[in-house]
């Protein structure tokens, strides 16, 4: 008998995205707001980084709130109904609690009772490795139908004394629903990326509040459950791995740039987004940017810039997308759509 290795082939089943939906707070910290907390100005704010305002979420709101929002909003515009979700992946690194996870709150909230429910930390990438993990569970025909979510209160976990991140991140959410699709031409996730490089895991993280450095009354005042960040090479390898992966999918799609209608970049800031489309020879009108209105969500990011761009008819019915991601971890991940 043959021996069965990574290479063998294996077909598997089409997956489509068949709703998408977003949540953003109510309340607006605009670049005049932060002038008056730190030592900044709109005018370095937005040469930067290309970001205007951000929305803060409520105390009482919480990631799950969030999430069952944009989660709400997705099903309305799938036309699908909670009962039938088989799998709930969250994507979160502000997760209500550490156990247990979002996706159970969000599960309950949704009565979303024959789903399964987990949740993903993959930092900035993890909307996209959600979409990943749901491709393959609907993709080897375990589930038909899964909801992915990204909600991130990113308020909670920064420094708001540090200008060098305080500036840059914001609350809200996104979703989109999957089913097993027909075949690629009708509308299919047409290839996935992902990838992980531990090894760069001090460059942006948040060194405190876990296992490694609980929280205690003696190091409580140095802030260490808060985002800590080495911005300017996290930026360096921001560009090179989303060109990459990027690259990636839209070789495996059997794609070339010119065909793709939209890129749905990570909304960190409008400097890696202006390099990385250059880098692929996509001009700036197939670039979807919203990073001015709300910052840098992490994994809400590009699941709110999704929603977004298909409500306002960015992309239409056979046109070839292309969403990719970048962050902490390192972790990154890419997906060439067609719609
Ligand atoms: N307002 C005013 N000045 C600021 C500032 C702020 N909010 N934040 C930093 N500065 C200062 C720095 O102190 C530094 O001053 P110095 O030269 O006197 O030391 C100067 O601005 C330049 O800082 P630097 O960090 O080199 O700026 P930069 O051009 O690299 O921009 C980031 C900083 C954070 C905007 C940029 O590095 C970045 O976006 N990195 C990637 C971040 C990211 O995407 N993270 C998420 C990945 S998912």
């Amino acid at each position: 008998m043959d021996e069965v290795t990574s290479s063998t082939p294996f077909k598997r089943l089409p997956v489509a995205i068949i709703g998408t939906g977003s949540y953003v707070p109510e309340r607006r910290l605009t670049n005049a707001d932060l002038e008056k907390m730190v030592e900044t100005s709109n005018e370095w704010i937005v040469e930067r980084t290309g970001i205007r305002e951000r929305r803060i979420a409520a105390p009482d709101e919480f990631t799950s709130h969030m999430g069952t929002k944009a989660a709400l909003n997705a099903l309305e515009n799938a036309g699908v109904s909670p009962e039938e979700i088989d799998l709930i992946i969250v994507a979160t690194i502000t997760p209500n609690t550490f156990t247990p996870s979002t996706a159970c709150y969000i599960q309950d909230a949704l009565k979303a009772k024959n789903a399964i429910a987990f949740d993903i930390s993959a930092a900035c990438s993890g909307f996209m490795y959600a979409m990943k993990t749901a491709v393959q569970y609907i993709g080897t025909g375990q589930v038909t139908t899964a909801l992915i979510i990204a909600a991130e209160k990113l308020s909670t976990v920064v420094n708001w004394e540090d200008r060098s991140t305080c500036v840059l991140f914001g609350d809200g959410s996104g979703a989109a629903v999957l089913r097993r699709a027909m075949n690629d031409d009708d509308g299919a996730i047409l290839a996935t990326d992902i990838g992980t490089d531990g090894s760069l895991h001090d460059l942006l993280r948040i060194p405190g509040g876990g296992s490694a450095c609980p929280i205690t009354p003696e190091n409580a005042h140095e802030r260490l459950a808060t985002l800590a960040m080495r911005g300017n090479e996290t930026f360096r390898h921001a560009v090179t791995h989303m060109k990459k992966s990027a690259e990636t999918v839209i070789r495996r799609a059997g794609l070339s740039a010119d065909d793709i209608a939209l890129i749905i970049p990570h909304q960190a800031n409008l400097r890696i987004i202006n390099a990385v489309a250059q880098r692929l020879g996509i001009p700036e009108e197939k670039v979807f940017v919203n990073l001015q209105k709300y910052g840098n969500t992490s994994a809400a990011a590009c699941a709110i810039a999704l929603d977004e761009a298909h409500r306002t008819g960015r992309f239409k019915k056979g046109d070839n997308i292309i969403i990719v991601t970048f962050g902490a971890g390192l972790t990154w991940a890419a997906a060439a759509i067609r719609w």
